[in-house]
């Protein structure tokens, strides 16, 4: 798509238009303090380390606030999170309330709410990519 006339919202790599790293670190930190702060999603979190699982899901946070149109090319987010759906029932209504933490997490820090709808549109997908079943499960369960 030829973009020489770019209108509010279209512009370049969302890193920029949030507010740049800062504005993503500070995002990230906030969603993060919401998941560990919540006693529905603490039983699927309690054996993480958070900083291992912020390192693990920096290149999903890379490419989430990177340029448009490029596919994700990491782990599958299903394999990555099997064993908490099989074995802790993680279901989707979980998925959205940690989806809401990130949408209110990027609000209080002050998001335009076009660039909000625009990250939330990216990580639509990614809900049945995680409740999917997929022929590769069985393999990963072990
Ligand atoms: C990794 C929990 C939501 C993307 C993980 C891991 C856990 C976890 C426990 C570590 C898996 C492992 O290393 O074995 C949760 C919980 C969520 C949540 C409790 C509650 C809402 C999401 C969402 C996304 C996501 C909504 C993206 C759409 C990722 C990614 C990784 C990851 C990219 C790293 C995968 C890799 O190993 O490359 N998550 N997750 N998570 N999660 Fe989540």
């Amino acid at each position: 798509i030829k973009n020489g006339a770019q209108g509010p919202g279209t512009a370049g790599p969302l890193l920029q238009r949030v507010g740049g790293p800062d504005v993503v670190r500070k995002v990230v930190e906030l969603f993060y303090k919401k998941l560990y702060g919540d006693p529905r999603l603490v039983p699927f979190l309690h054996d993480q380390d958070v900083m291992h699982l912020r390192a693990k899901q920096s290149a999903f946070i890379s490419w989430l606030f990177g340029p448009p149109n490029v596919p994700y090319n990491g782990r599958s987010v299903r394999i990555a999170h099997l064993r908490i759906i099989k074995q802790r029932n993680f279901s989707p209504d979980d998925y959205d309330l940690g989806m809401k933490y990130f949408e209110d997490s990027m609000s209080e820090l002050g998001a335009p709410e076009s660039i909000i709808g625009e990250v939330m549109r990216r990580l639509k997908p990614f809900k049945d990519a995680f409740f999917t079943p997929s022929s590769k499960d069985p393999e990963e369960e072990a």
